[in-house]
């Protein structure tokens, strides 16, 4: 959590960092556990909404497992101390020495995306003279109601596998002996606040399970993927776990042996994480005031990419409240964090949070402008 006592707790650390409380991970994380444990779901975190080494190794200590979509990530999962075997490996792009050193590591279960895949997946199983699980993910065209660069299961997205091509990919299937079918994945996007779309989502599980019990196909996994979004205009709020998990429940029709995996990323870690900058100077607009601070859209591309809100707080001023634009310095207009906002009158050298940004903030950093990356400062060590 940050407050206006924080002020004094930053000021003399040299601005931008993350700044990530681990109260409100173990917090979030002891949630996600004890709901997981009594609904008895398997939780993959996804690796990508915050790779950082230090809250990977804290997310690995609940025993959760990890949902990777490149190399680097199920390496960086096993480092941090993720059981292979709990590992699943996803993407439309996956490289064959990606899949050879997947397939090295014994990981659980590979996301297959297309028939393409599924062939290479095969054939680089069989030179290393093994079996591996896949499972299949399905485009369920359900429309997420969330940004269109992160909503996946529509019909233009290029993620998963069309209903339609099912029967053609079992029977392709059945020629390749590498392969274990374990079961079905999906994932319709990101930030999703509506409900009603994880309903659908469900009732279409429910539909495909009648195709597959038809033809006496074997289900074993039934991923859901992630997607629960966050309040962002109040960063305290916590995510809807049980809620969300009870709407699984009640939907999907399980049937013996079959197990829910669920993929969250941005509800794990995203309240967790706050960006803290500096103001550098105050600058009249015709219209506005902008309040220059030193992180950028590198630091946080959010804004700029999918004009996502972040609330955002002075941390140093009791003062008047004063609109303002609130900008980085990076050479592109869309360095822009926020437009015509209150905040108490801001000054030079205030020190401003931008809130609920420990998922896919720092993973999201780039170096444009040769920018340093942002550094990560976790509240045990101040
Ligand atoms: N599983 C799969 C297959 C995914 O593609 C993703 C996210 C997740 C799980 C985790 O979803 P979550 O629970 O975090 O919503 N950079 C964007 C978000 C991209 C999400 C990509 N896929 C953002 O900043 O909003």
């Amino acid at each position: 959590m940050t407050d206006k006592n924080d002020a004094e707790k930053f000021r003399d650390l040299p601005t931008p960092f993350y700044f990530y409380d681990l109260d409100i991970l173990n917090a979030t994380l002891n949630t996600l556990k004890k709901e997981s444990q009594n609904s008895g779901y398997k939780i993959h975190y996804a690796i990508k909404a915050n790779p950082n080494p230090r809250i990977l190794k804290i997310i690995a200590s609940y025993g959760f497992g990890a949902d990777c979509v490149s190399w680097n990530e199920i390496d960086a999962s096993i480092e941090a101390g993720f059981d292979p075997s709990e590992i699943v490996f996803a993407g439309v792009g996956k490289t064959d020495k990606e899949i050879d050193a997947a397939i090295k590591a014994n990981i659980f279960c590979f996301n297959c995306e297309s028939i393409a895949e599924i062939e290479v997946i095969n054939h680089l199983a069989a030179k290393l003279n093994r079996t591996v699980r896949i499972a299949l993910r399905i485009n369920p065209l359900i429309e997420a109601h969330t940004h269109k660069y992160i909503t996946t299961g529509i019909e233009e997205s290029k993620f998963g596998i069309y209903t339609w091509e099912l029967e053609d990919v079992f029977k392709k299937m059945a020629r390749l002996k590498n392969l274990t079918f374990s079961g079905l994945h999906f994932h319709v996007g990101s930030q999703i606040t509506r409900m009603s779309v994880f309903r659908s989502l469900c009732t279409h599980i429910n539909e495909l399970q009648e195709w597959f019990s038809a033809r006496n196909i074997d289900i074993k996994t039934i991923n859901v993927g992630g997607g629960l979004g966050i309040d962002y205009e109040n960063p305290e709020k916590s995510p809807m776990f049980a809620e969300y998990f009870t709407l699984i429940h009640e939907i999907i029709d399980l049937r013996p042996g079959q197990e829910i995996h669920l993929e969250p990323g941005r509800s794990v870690v995203g309240q967790c994480g706050t960006l803290i900058s500096r103001v550098l100077y105050i600058k009249n607009g015709s219209n506005t005031q902008f309040a220059i601070i030193d992180a950028g859209m590198t630091d946080l591309i959010r804004p700029a990419l999918y004009q996502a809100h972040h609330k955002i707080e002075n941390l140093s001023s009791k003062g008047n409240i004063y609109r303002y634009d609130v900008v980085g310095p990076v050479c592109e207009s869309s360095d822009t964090f926020a437009k015509f906002i209150e905040l108490p009158e801001t000054r030079r050298g205030n020190i401003i949070a931008i809130r609920s940004v420990g998922a896919y903030g720092e993973a999201m950093a780039s170096r444009y402008n040769l920018r340093d990356l942002p550094r990560a400062v976790f509240s045990d060590e101040i």
